[in-house]
C-alpha cells in the first residue's frame, strides 16, 4: 500500500477512536464536537530567550505530521480533519515550506499567520476540547479552561494510543531503519577503538538525526559504565578502546520512535562475560516470542526473571538453586528495570499503566515497581521487550547487606563487574498471528541471528 493509502485508512482509524472517545466523555456528563489537537507551544529555558527543543504534543502528531509548534488540527467525527497550520511571518526564522506530502490530500488544509488568527476557522464547530501543553493557547482559540485536556476525554485517546495502525507500524519501522543503521556504524566505531563521545557521534551521523530529533538521549556505554541503566554522559578518550560496548539508542521518524539496544563484545573480552552476552540473546529471543495476543504483558516480565534465575544458576554467579534466587529476588538485584513498555509517539509510549478506556490504574506488581506495562497484549501493540543482567554497584551493595547476599559468588560478581552487564532491546509488534520483531531483520544479535 501506498504512504497515501495507508494514511487514509489511518484516519478511518483514527476516526473511529475519536467517535468512540467522544461517547465515553458524553457518558461521564462531557458532551463534545470535537477536539483542538494542538501541536504545543515553544518553551524556554528559565530567565533566559533561548527556546527549549520543541516537541509536539504527540497526539497532534498522531493526525497531522506536520513540524513545529503552534499548528492545531480540528478533529470532530464523520468530517475530514482540518489542519491549521501557523506560519508567521518572520524575518528571525526560517517558516519551513509546505511541501507536498502523502497525508494532504485526506486533510483540509488552511493558514494563518498566528494562532489566535485560527478561532475564525472554529466558528461552527461546536463544544470543542483542547489538547496540548498551553491553557494560554486555548484561552486564545476561545476554549475555556475546564476544556483543556479533560480527564474523560484523554483517558480513552490515551487508551487508543495502545492500538497502531499499519501506519504508524510503519513509521516506527522507518524509526527503526534510521536507527538499526546507527547502530551499524557504532559497533563499528567501538571495533575500532572509539570513544563514547566518537561512537555517539557516529551513531547521529549514521542515523542522520540532529541530537535534539532524538526520541531519547542515546545511552552510549563502554564496559562498566554498563550497569548504569540510563547512564547519560559521554566520555572521551580516557574510556577507549573498550572492550564490551551497550548503545541504547533510536531514532524519529515524524515523531514516531525506536528504541533499539545491543551489546557487543570484542574476542578479547572475558569469556564467561561472553557466553552471559550469547545467553541473554538467546533469552531476549523467547521472550519476544511471548508477544502474543491475550497475554499479560507482565507475565513476559515475570518469564524474564525465571530465566535470568536460570542463568544465574548456571553460570555459577549463585550457589543456590534458580527457584530459590527468584524467591529470594535475588534476580532483583541484577535485572532491577522493567522488561520493557509501549513504544509510538514517545518512547516510553502512553497509558502502559491504564486499567481500562475509561481510565484507572493498573499498578505493576508492588515487588516490580519499575515494570511500565501492565495491559495485556492486542494486536496492534507495539512494545520493546529488553532484558538485562547488570553489575551495578548501588544494588549489589545492597545484596550483599542482606542475609540472601551469601547466596551470591562474588569473586565471579567482581570478575565480571569490569563488563558492566548486558542489555538487548527489540521493537516488537503483537499481530494476530504472534510477535513481529521488527528490530532483527534490520540488526541482527550477537548470535548473529
Ligand atoms: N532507552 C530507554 C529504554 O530502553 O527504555
Ligand atoms: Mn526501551
Ligand atoms: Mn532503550
Amino acid at each position: 500500500m501506498t504512504s497515501a493509502k495507508l494514511y487514509q485508512a489511518h484516519l478511518a482509524a483514527l476516526g473511529d477512536m475519536l467517535e468512540d472517545a467522544l461517547s465515553r466523555a458524553a457518558a461521564r456528563g462531557l458532551p463534545l464536537d470535537g477536539v483542538l489537537f494542538h501541536a504545543g507551544r515553544e518553551d524556554y529555558y528559565h530567565a533566559d530567550d533561548q527556546p527549549v527543543p520543541f516537541r509536539s504534543t504527540p497526539h497532534f502528531l498522531r493526525w497531522a505530521p506536520l513540524a513545529g509548534p503552534e499548528h492545531c488540527v480540528l478533529a470532530r467525527p464523520g468530517r475530514r480533519p482540518l489542519v491549521i497550520r501557523v506560519a508567521p511571518r518572520d524575518f528571525w526564522y526560517e517558516v519551513t515550506p509546505l511541501a507536498d506530502s502523502y497525508w494532504q490530500p485526506s486533510v483540509e488544509v488552511v493558514e494563518v499567520c498566528r494562532l489566535a488568527d485560527a478561532r475564525e476557522h472554529l466558528q461552527g464547530a461546536g463544544k470543542l476540547a483542547y489538547v496540548g501543553n498551553s491553557a494560554a493557547a486555548a484561552e486564545e482559540l476561545g476554549i475555556p479552561e475546564t476544556m483543556v485536556e479533560p480527564e474523560a476525554l484523554m483517558a480513552p485517546l490515551a487508551w487508543h494510543r495502545g492500538i497502531k495502525t499499519d501506519h504508524e507500524v510503519a513509521q516506527i519501522v522507518r524509526a527503526a531503519e534510521k536507527a538499526a543503521e546507527g547502530h551499524r556504524v557504532a559497533r563499528k566505531a567501538f571495533e575500532s577503538g572509539a570513544s563514547e563521545k566518537e561512537i555517539h557521534w557516529a551513531f547521529l551521523e549514521a542515523a542522520g538525526q540532529l541530537e535534539a530529533e532524538l526520541p531519547f538521549a542515546t545511552i552510549t556505554a563502554l564496559d562498566e559504565k554498563i550497569a548504569i541503566l540510563h547512564y547519560q554522559n559521554k566520555r572521551g578518550l580516557e574510556s577507549a578502546p573498550g572492550k564490551v560496548f551497550m548503545l541504547d539508542a533510536g531514532a524519529s521518524h515524524e515523531g514516531y520512535a525506536s528504541d533499539i539496544t545491543r551489546t557487543w563484545a570484542l574476542e578479547t573480552a572475558d569469556d564467561l562475560y561472553r557466553a552471559l552476552l550469547d545467553a541473554m540473546d538467546a533469552l531476549q529471543r523467547d521472550l519476544v516470542a511471548m508477544v502474543t495476543p491475550g497475554r499479560p504483558y507482565p507475565e513476559i516480565h515475570l518469564e524474564a526473571h525465571r530465566r535470568t534465575a536460570l542463568l544465574l544458576a548456571e553460570t555459577g554467579l549463585v550457589r543456590c538453586s534458580a527457584e530459590q534466587a527468584l524467591e529470594q529476588g535475588i534476580t532483583r538485584t541484577f535485572l532491577p528495570h522493567g522488561v520493557g513498555h509501549h513504544l509510538g509517539l514517545q518512547v516510553h509510549d502512553v497509558g502502559g499503566h491504564q486499567a481500562g478506556p475509561d481510565g484507572g490504574t493498573a499498578p505493576p506488581p508492588s515487588d516490580h515497581p519499575f515494570l511500565r506495562n501492565t495491559r495485556t497484549l492486542e494486536p496492534g501493540h507495539v512494545v520493546t521487550i529488553e532484558p538485562g543482567i547488570y553489575f551495578c554497584d548501588v544494588l549489589l551493595d545492597e545484596l550483599r547487606s542482606r542475609p540472601e547476599g551469601s547466596e551470591v559468588e562474588w569473586k565471579l560478581v567482581e570478575r565480571l563487574a569490569p563488563c558492566g552487564g548486558v542489555r538487548i532491546e527489540d521493537d516488537v509488534l503483537c499481530t494476530p498471528e504472534g510477535a513481529r520483531d521488527l528490530t532483527r531483520p534490520l540488526i541482527q544479535g550477537p548470535r548473529g541471528l
